[in-house]
């Protein structure tokens, strides 16, 4: 094996056992749709985000460990509904970002089970060495929405005059004691 190789990372995908509802969370890359993302992203609800040049795009997602929400209609369509992206080198550092579930789908806990298996993935039992999970929001109930589920304490504050919002920078150590 070279220095270089790195182990290929299983995908995985959750379904609710409770309700058959079409709607499932995969990390599976090839899932991924770049034109639903970059649609997502020139929409009002997400605040930090615009479109990027589909090459940029592709990088961002690519590069990245996403966990996309998907939804298949009675029809068999399939349509992505939200992501959340780690950046992330598998192994002691991530960075969450561009968490969203399309607003015709929110309510319905989506985006609490999205982060759920954000934090099972990323839980010191899967990933021993992981010292550090960051994030930047600007909403207080998702603030306290992370501090629940992750235990993350909040590290720094910047205001942002063009986004009209404070952001609030969260931090967690899931193997502090280590
Ligand atoms: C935040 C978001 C992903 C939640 O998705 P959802 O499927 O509607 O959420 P759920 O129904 O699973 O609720 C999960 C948690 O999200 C929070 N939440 C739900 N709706 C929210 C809203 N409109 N605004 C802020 N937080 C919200 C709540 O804290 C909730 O926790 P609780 O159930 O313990 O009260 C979704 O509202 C969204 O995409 N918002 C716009 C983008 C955004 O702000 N992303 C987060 C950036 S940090």
């Amino acid at each position: 094996m070279s220095s270089s190789h790195i182990p290929a990372i299983a995908s995985q995908t959750w379904r609710r056992t409770e309700a058959d509802d079409g709607f499932f969370i995969s990390t599976d890359p090839a899932l991924l749709s770049v034109a639903a993302v970059n649609e997502a992203f020139g929409r009002d609800f997400l605040y930090w985000a615009k479109p990027v040049p589909e090459k940029a795009m592709r990088q961002m997602l690519y590069g990245s460990r996403c966990f996309g929400a998907y939804y298949t209609d009675p029809n068999g369509v399939q349509q992505q509904i939200g992501l959340a992206r780690m950046v992330t080198d598998n192994a002691t550092f991530a960075y969450l970002t561009d968490v969203y579930v399309l607003p015709e789908h929110q309510g319905r806990g989506l985006g609490r089970w999205l982060i759920e298996c954000v934090a099972e993935v990323f839980h010191p039992t899967n990933m021993p060495c992981l010292r550090r999970i960051m994030l930047v929001t600007g909403d207080q109930r998702m603030q306290d929405f992370y501090q629940r589920i992750f235990g993350m304490k909040v590290v720094g504050h910047e205001v942002r005059e063009d986004m009209g919002k404070m952001l609030t920078f969260l931090c967690a150590r899931p193997n502090a004691q280590s």
